[in-house]
């Protein structure tokens, strides 16, 4: 994939290797079990890779959440906490980085960011109200039904098609959008919400003309538009390769005018915050925000710290920065891109256009004699495990029941962890599942305990037949 230099880093051209943009100052041993142990763990495990230890995966691209590595800026800044309960000078320094990037001034720090959509739909939520989005992450679905309230998805056709290239699939379809507001009435749509990236829609981006466009639907019905930004710098970076207007501005400029469409916004610090915890609420309105903070109160902590340590706002408030530099930004697009190919090379359907965190392994064209009833993104993804200990996520009918709309394999990248001899690796077994699955050595599953909320954390299936060794 053809990746844009910025003309600061002249220094970089003329070499088609994107290398890692930072030397390993520490390191941490991967552990080896071997196949017969790895086929034990997963059998114990309920074959839910969610019931997997640490030490039963070699390389773990489950989730880009909370396992990055962070810099000896952030450690060194951690050094710098302020633990104190109220007035923490560390909650003002992440409160500035917040307000540097997204322009809002009420900044709420969460434990993550699900605290943060907890406490937001709480307030906005409830029973009668529709609350649409182009793809509500799964926790953030759950919170919003959790309320009573109904979550819609209205990405554009073509982010529902794996194979499409549309450079921004994770858009929202806006006439979807205006048509859902209008029969329901904006009194009953409390919020608009959009996620960026599109993380269930395939790690996909939204243009800046388009949350422009959610923002005049918003407009002329009145309603509050908040985003999901847990990777708004990803997004950022996909603005300025793919939309020609924005091409000559910084990811940071982009970012600005990113949130200066919006109204608030959910964030999980564990993505581009950098961070290994964390998350916010930020929004314009002081007296939601006011209700908000009461609610925090409850199960977060006092709103100068809300669930997190005085360091953890420090490392947020540098790795919010981090996350904005072209160098970094540069580097991961083109780490995903790299695995992507070694996918398709190995005859592997993945999603198209490749995403920011993610690729997204495609398993009802790798595995068409598998039906969705017996989940065959999970039998993809248990397979990944089985055969070379790499643990990704299913994205399919385990997940989301009967609304899921793709059979998907995630393979996550954690930030700044893994190397291009890593990838390298994944790509190989990858290799290897493809050939068992062309062979039809794949089965599926079937679930034998589950439960109401989330039910893929906790899941226990079944193969249907046993697994070949
Ligand atoms: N929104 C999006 C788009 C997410 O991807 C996530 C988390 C959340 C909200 C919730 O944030 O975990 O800090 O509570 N996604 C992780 C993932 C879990 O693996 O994609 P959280």
């Amino acid at each position: 994939m053809a990746m844009a230099f910025e003309p600061e880093h002249a220094a970089l051209q003329g070499f088609k290797t994107i290398i890692e943009p930072f030397r390993i100052h520490s390191t941490q041993q991967i552990p080896f079990p071997t196949r017969e142990e790895r086929l034990e763990a997963i059998r114990k495990a309920g074959w839910n890779l969610f019931g997997l230890r640490s030490e039963d995966v070699i390389i773990d691209m489950l989730t880009d959440s909370g396992t990055g590595a962070m810099s000896a800026r952030q450690w060194a800044g951690m050094m710098e906490g302020d633990e104190t309960y109220a007035g923490s000078r560390s909650y003002y320094a992440f409160r500035d980085a917040v307000h540097e990037i997204t322009g809002f001034q009420e900044v709420i720090p969460t434990h993550q960011g699900r605290a943060a959509e907890r406490i937001l739909f709480s307030i906005l939520g409830g029973k009668g109200k529709v609350i649409p989005s182009n793809t509500h992450f799964d926790t953030t679905r759950a919170n919003v039904e959790y309320s009573g309230a109904k979550a819609v998805d209205l990405v554009i056709q073509e982010g529902r098609i794996p194979s499409s290239e549309h450079p921004f699939k994770g858009n929202m379809d806006i006439a979807a959008l205006d048509k859902c507001i209008s029969e329901v009435g904006a009194e009953n749509v409390p919020v608009v919400m959009l996620t960026v990236t599109n993380n269930s829609g395939g790690g996909q981006p939204v243009s800046l003309e388009n949350i422009r466009a959610v923002r005049a639907v918003c407009d002329k019905y009145k309603v509050p538009f908040f985003l999901d930004a847990c990777r708004f710098a990803e997004n950022a970076w996909f603005i300025k390769m793919r939309e020609a207007s924005c091409a000559h501005m910084t990811p940071m400029e982009i970012a600005n005018a990113m949130f200066a469409q919006a109204d608030g916004c959910t964030m999980s610090a564990k993505k581009d915050g950098m961070a290994n915890i964390g998350g916010f609420l930020a929004m314009k309105c002081p007296e939601v925000a006011a209700r908000c903070r009461d609610l925090l109160i409850l199960t977060e902590g006092f709103p100068t710290y809300g669930g997190l340590a005085g360091y953890d706002m420090e490392a947020i408030a540098i790795g919010l920065r981090e996350a904005l530099d072209p160098l970094y930004l540069c580097y991961r697009a083109r780490s995903t891109a790299y695995l992507a190919e070694k996918a398709t090379s190995a005859g592997v359907p993945i999603m198209k256009p490749v995403g920011g965190h993610a690729v997204y392994l495609d398993a009802s064209a790798l595995l068409p004699h598998i039906p969705r009833e017996e989940f065959p993104a999970q039998a993809l993804a248990l397979a990944l495990y089985v055969e070379g200990g790499v643990r990704g996520c299913e994205i399919g009918s385990l997940m989301f029941g009967d609304v899921a709309k793709m059979e998907l394999v995630r393979l996550a990248m954690p930030r700044r962890t893994y190397t291009q001899s890593h990838l390298d690796y994944v790509g190989e077994v990858i290799e290897r599942v493809a050939a068992k699955a062309r062979a039809k050595e794949l089965n599926g599953y079937r679930i034998v305990e589950q439960s109401q909320w989330l039910r893929h954390f906790t899941v226990k299936l079944e193969p249907l037949q046993a697994y070949k060794l």
